[in-house]
C-alpha cells in the first residue's frame, strides 16, 4: 500500500519528510521519493529500493527548503522502477499519490491529444498533467487543482506542490489522509505513524476534502470550492498505538480494514459500464484450452480456494480440484498440460505452496498465483500473478488477505466467464454491482462489532465449539473455526452441517456452543433440521443468517442477522462476524492476539 507524506512549516522539511517515510515502511513498499520546494525551485529525486537509499540521495544541499511531500510505493500500475515512482511532474506541478484513478486512460488519451508527454506507465502520471492543463487555460493553482479532481474517477489521497505557488495541496477521496497540526506547521500523512512524533492533533480528511496550506495556514474547501468545517482532535496515541490505527491489535486494524481493502482490490480491475474485468498485470495462456483448475494453498488461503472452487465450477462449470499444499506436492497429483494451477497465498513465501508451484511447472502447468506481497517468491515465478491490494497483513490470523482472495478468486472468475462466453456482459455487470455493495455491507456488519463482543463475553469460556456450514459457507465456518483456535487456543472444529449426524452430533450436550452458518438460500431447510437436532440435545446455538424472519429465530440462543447478497459472496459477509467471535474471545482472555503462541506470519519451512 502507498504511503504519501507532506509538510509545510518553519523547519527542515526534507530531514521531516524521510523520517516519516520511514515510520511508514511497515506498509510494505517497492520504491521512494520525495520533492522539496526552495524559492520557486522544486528538487525531485525518486528510486527503486529502501528509504534509506533515498536519504542517501538527499543528503546534498539542493534539497534545502521547508515545503515538501515524499512517497513510498506499492506498484499497481507499472512495475516498481525510478520512472514509475512518485513524485510526477508535469510543467511546475509535483504530485504524489495514493489510491488508483480508474479513468487514467481516458484522461491520458485526451490530455496527449492536447500535446502532453507521459513518461511512466503510472496511473498517477495524469494527474499533475491534468492540474497543467487548467493552469495553461488561466486557473490559479487552487482552482485548477480542485477542477482536475472533479475529474478523477477512483481513490486518492494527494501532496501537491508547485515551482511558482508556495502553497502545499492535500486531498483525498477513499484512501485515508490526515493532517497533523504543528505550531505554526502543518503536516500530511495517509496514516498517523508517520508523524505522531511530530504532533497528537490532526485533522481527519474526510472523502473529497482539498487541504490548502500558506505560511501558517490551513484552509478546507469542498470540491465545489465551499468552505469546509473540520475540527482538530487530540490523540492519546503511542507511537505503537499509532501503527495500529487507535486499534488495540493489528488484528482488529485489519478486519476493520477489510471495506477499504476490498474497494482497492476492485478499484482498476471493474468496469461495471462495459460489464469487463480487467487484469492489467496479467499474462494469462489461451484460455479456451483450460479444461481443469487445481487451486492449492495453506491454511486460510485454502479456504479462499475451496469458495474459489464453488465460483468457477457455479459460474463457469469448469471442474475445480482443491487441495492442501503440503497434501499435494507429495501425492503425485495427475496434471494435464492444459490444467490451470492457482497457488493461493498472502505472504507468496509459504514453503509447500511454493513446492506445490513447482510442482506444478515442472509437469509444463500454466501457473497462477493470488498474492498480497509484492516481490513475493510466488509473485515473481508463478507464470501469472494477480494481486490482492489488502495492503500490509500484521496479525499472524489472516483476515483481510482471506477477504480479498475471494474479491480476487471472483473477479477471475468473472473476467474467465466473460473471456469464454460462458458469462454474458450484463451479467458480469450484474456481479459487478454485488461485489462493489460489499464493502457497505461489511461496514454495517463492522458497525454491530460491539454486540458481538457482549456474544464473545457469553461463551469465552467454553473449551470447545462446533462449526457448521454447507455448500459456500462450509469453507467460511472452516475460517471462522481456524480463527478461534489459533488466536485463543479453544479448541473448535468445523462441518460440513450434513456431516452431523455421522459422528460430531455425539459431542452435543449444554457445553458446547455451536456456531450455524444459515442463510435463506437452497440448503436452508436441511440446516434448520440440524440447528433442530443439535437445540434437542441442549446445544447452544449461535446462528448467523442473512433471513430476520429464520424460523429458528426465537429457538437458539445467539441470533445475528447478516446483509444480504447473492450465494456466490455469501462467505465474504459471513466470515466478519466470525472475525471478530474469534479476536473478542482472544481478547478476554488476553491471549497474544497479534503473536499467538507457536504461530509465524509465514510458514517458510516445511
Ligand atoms: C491464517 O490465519 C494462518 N495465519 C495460516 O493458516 C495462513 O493462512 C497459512 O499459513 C497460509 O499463509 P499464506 O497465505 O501466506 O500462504
Amino acid at each position: 500500500m502507498c504511503g504519501i507524506v507532506g509538510y509545510k512549516g518553519k523547519s527542515d522539511a526534507c530531514g521531516i519528510l524521510i523520517d516519516a517515510l520511514k515510520r511508514l515502511e511497515y506498509r510494505g513498499y517497492d520504491s521512494a521519493g520525495i520533492a522539496v520546494w526552495n524559492k520557486g525551485k522544486i528538487e525531485v529525486a525518486r528510486q527503486k529500493g529502501k528509504v534509506d537509499e533515498l536519504r542517501k540521495i538527499v543528503a546534498d544541499s539542493s534539497f534545502a527548503g521547508k515545503t515538501g511531500i515524499a512517497h513510498t510505493r506499492w506498484a499497481t500500475h507499472g512495475t516498481p522502477s525510478e520512472r514509475n515512482a512518485h513524485p510526477h511532474k508535469a510543467g511546475d506541478v509535483v504530485v504524489v499519490h495514493n489510491g488508483i484513478i480508474e479513468n487514467y486512460i481516458e484522461l491520458k488519451d485526451r490530455l496527449r491529444k492536447e500535446g502532453h508527454k507521459f513518461l511512466s506507465d503510472t496511473d498517477t502520471e495524469v494527474i499533475p498533467h491534468l492540474i497543467m492543463s487548467y493552469i495553461k487555460k488561466g486557473r490559479d493553482f487552487v482552482e485548477a487543482v480542485r477542477l482536475s479532481l472533479k475529474e478523477l474517477r477512483g481513490s486518492y489521497a494527494l501532496g501537491i506542490i508547485r515551482e511558482a505557488d508556495k502553497m502545499l495541496i492535500a486531498a483525498r477521496k477513499e484512501s485515508p489522509l490526515i493532517v497533523g497540526v504543528g505550531n505554526g506547521e502543518y503536516y500530511i500523512a495517509s496514516d498517523a505513524p508517520a508523524i505522531i512524533n511530530r504532533t497528537k492533533r490532526f485533522i481527519f480528511l474526510e472523502d473529497d476534502d482539498i487541504a490548502v496550506f500558506a505560511e501558517g495556514t490551513v484552509k478546507l474547501i469542498d470540491l465545489e470550492g465551499k468552505a469546509v468545517k473540520r475540527e482538530i482532535r487530540q490523540v492519546q496515541w503511542s507511537d505503537a498505538m499509532a501503527e495500529k490505527g487507535g486499534f488495540k491489535h493489528f488484528m482488529l486494524k485489519e478486519i476493520f480494514e477489510q471495506p477499504r481493502a476490498i474497494s482497492e482490490t476492485l478499484i482498476g480491475r471493474v468496469k461495471e459500464e462495459k460489464g469487463q474485468v480487467d487484469f492489467e498485470e496479467l499474462k494469462l495462456p489461451d484460455l479456451a484450452k483450460i479444461k481443469k483448475i487445481w487451486m492449492v494453498a495453506c491454511g486460510t488461503s485454502y479456504h479462499a480456494c475451496m469458495i474459489g472452487k464453488h465460483l468457477f465450477e457455479s459460474m463457469l462449470r469448469i471442474p475445480v480440484e482443491t487441495d492442501i499444499a503440503s497434501e499435494f506436492r507429495y501425492r503425485e497429483p495427475i496434471l494435464k498440460e492444459d490444467d490451470m494451477l492457482v497457488l493461493v497465498s498472502q505472504s507468496g513465501e509459504t514453503a509447500d505452496t511454493i513446492a506445490a508451484m513447482k510442482e506444478g511447472k515442472k509437469r509444463g502447468v500454466y501457473t497462477l498465483s493470488v498474492c498480497n506481497v509484492l516481490g513475493s517468491t510466488l509473485a515473481r515465478d508463478a507464470d501469472g500473478v494477480i494481486f490482492t491490494h489488502a495492503g500490509p497483513e500484521i496479525g499472524v490470523a489472516s483476515t483481510k488477505a482471506f477477504t480479498t482472495q475471494i474479491s480476487v478468486l471472483f473477479l477471475f472468475a468473472l473476467h474467465m466467464g466473460k473471456t469464454l462466453g460462458r458469462i454474458s456482459a450484463s451479467d458480469v455487470s450484474g456481479y459487478i454491482n454485488e461485489i462493489k455493495q460489499v464493502p457497505h455491507k461489511i461496514q454495517s456488519i463492522l458497525d454491530a462489532s460491539g454486540l458481538i463482543e457482549e456474544v464473545a463475553r457469553k461463551y469465552m469460556a467454553y473449551r470447545n465449539f462446533l462449526y457448521l456450514g454447507r455448500g459456500v459457507n462450509y469453507p467460511s465456518v472452516l475460517e471462522g473455526a481456524l480463527k478461534l483456535k489459533e488466536i485463543s487456543y479453544i479448541h473448535a472444529e468445523a462441518y460440513a452441517a450434513g456431516e452431523m449426524k455421522h459422528g460430531p452430533i455425539a459431542l452435543i450436550d449444554e457445553n458446547m456452543p455451536v456456531v450455524v452458518v444459515s442463510p435463506h438460500d437452497h440448503t436452508y431447510k436441511k440446516t434448520c433440521g440440524n440447528v433442530e437436532e443439535v437445540i434437542s440435545r441442549r446445544g447452544r446455538v449461535l446462528m448467523l443468517t442473512d433471513d430476520p424472519s429464520h424460523e429458528m429465530a426465537d429457538r437458539v440462543e445467539t441470533f445475528f442477522v447478516l446483509p444480504r447478497t447473492i450465494y456466490a459472496l455469501q462467505p465474504i459477509l459471513s466470515v466478519v462476524p466470525l472475525q471478530l467471535l474469534a479476536y473478542h474471545i482472544a481478547n478476554f482472555l488476553g491471549t497474544d492476539v497479534d503473536q499467538p503462541r507457536n504461530l509465524a506470519k509465514s510458514v517458510t519451512v516445511e
